[in-house]
């Protein structure tokens, strides 16, 4: 296949062009801005297999254009986007632009140039505090965030545009908690920034953040603190070469990609120091706005129709893996 793939220097991008890299059986094109992007992951990853990258903003239509009118892409996986949901409350239109806007015309583009295959990277976040802490793609979707509903639009963009051209199919993924590196740790999330939980429980085990906080302890949980449901970055990455595959013999379709049972903050933090042998300071504060107590994926849609099998569904190994490249960068 010829793969188009946007925000591939990012984190979840360079783990799936990774993945990609090494069935070695496409030809595949990366485009990115390096707004957050890792050029020393693009570089890492020339060890692995060859790839073309173009440096575009998805913004430039016009650049754009030129690059779908040279190559004739089969499919898509489109990553690139802003995360920070804080960030998407005081600034929404930087996120509606960038992640449903931009989003809309790279659809659009698709539909113009006859590719077949849209892989989309949605969020649990689309579906805000749902009542019941395990939700399946057919759950209500009530985001609570300007970051949750750009991705929401998108998904509403992309399942219109199917419905109106037969020959375009997409395949939504819905992440949950993404967490870990590279098992070679060649690869891993690189922005310094990142609020993810075990991302900072490694920067702080290796002296990069002095302390770091647990938000809230009265959650309406076994230990009081949240539950998510952590997927290692492996077998996230392997769920989009699943829906690839997936979707040469079946039509659009949406799926959760986490592994169906969760970890408290506190289970988190304990197995890192754990881990680690360090004891790093933890602080009590306040909750944040719009954590839900639970939020854990129902993914057996993607293990019952697809080829998904993850290998990773270890809390250990994830930490293990995250903490291996926090300390070789
Ligand atoms: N990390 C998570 O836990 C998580 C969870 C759910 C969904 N997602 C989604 O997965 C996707 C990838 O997330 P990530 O964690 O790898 O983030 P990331 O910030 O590491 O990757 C995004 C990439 O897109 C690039 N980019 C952003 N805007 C661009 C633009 N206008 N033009 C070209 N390139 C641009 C960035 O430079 C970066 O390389 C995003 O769409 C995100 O919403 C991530």
């Amino acid at each position: 296949m010829n793969i188009l793939i946007t925000g591939g220097a990012g984190y979840i991008g360079s783990h799936v062009l990774k993945a990609l890299l090494e069935r070695a059986a496409d030809k595949i094109t990366v485009i990115d801005n390096f707004y957050s992007g890792s050029q020393d992951a693009l570089v890492a990853l020339e060890s692995v297999g060859k790839f073309d990258f173009i440096k575009c903003d998805l913004a430039d239509t016009a650049h754009l254009k030129e690059i779908f009118a040279s190559h004739k892409f089969d499919a898509i996986i489109h990553f690139a986007a802003y995360i920070e949901v804080f960030e998407s409350m005081q600034n929404p239109l930087k996120y509606y632009l960038n992640n449903t806007a931009n989003t809309a015309n790279l659809i659009n583009l698709a539909v113009e140039f006859g590719v077949e295959k849209f892989i989309f990277s949605s969020t649990a976040a689309t579906y805000g505090e749902p009542k019941d802490g395990v939700v399946c793609e057919n759950s209500p979707q009530n985001p609570i965030n300007p970051y949750g509903t750009s991705k929401l639009m998108s998904e509403q963009i992309l399942k219109d545009a199917a419905a109106a051209n037969s020959k375009f199919k997409y395949g939504i993924l819905r992440y949950f908690n993404v967490a870990g590196a590279s098992s070679d740790s060649l690869i891993g999330q690189n922005y310094p920034n990142a609020t993810h939980l075990i991302k900072v429980a490694t920067q702080t085990i290796t002296g990069k953040r002095a302390n770091m906080s647990i938000f809230g302890r009265d959650y309406d949980t076994k230990d009081g603190t949240c539950i998510r449901d952590y997927i290692h970055i492996e077998d996230l990455a392997s769920a989009h070469l699943a829906v690839l595959d997936y979707l040469n013999s079946n039509d659009s379709d949406i799926f959760n990609v986490g592994y169906g049972h969760g970890f408290s903050v506190l289970e988190v933090i304990n197995t890192a120091k754990k881990i680690s042998g360090v004891d790093f300071e933890v602080i009590d504060a306040p909750r944040r706005l719009g954590d839900p107590a639970v939020l854990i994926a129902d993914s057996s849609k993607l293990r019952n129709l697809t080829s998904w099998k993850p290998k990773k569904d270890n809390l250990k190994t994830i930490i293990a893996s995250a903490l291996a490249w926090e300390k070789k960068i």
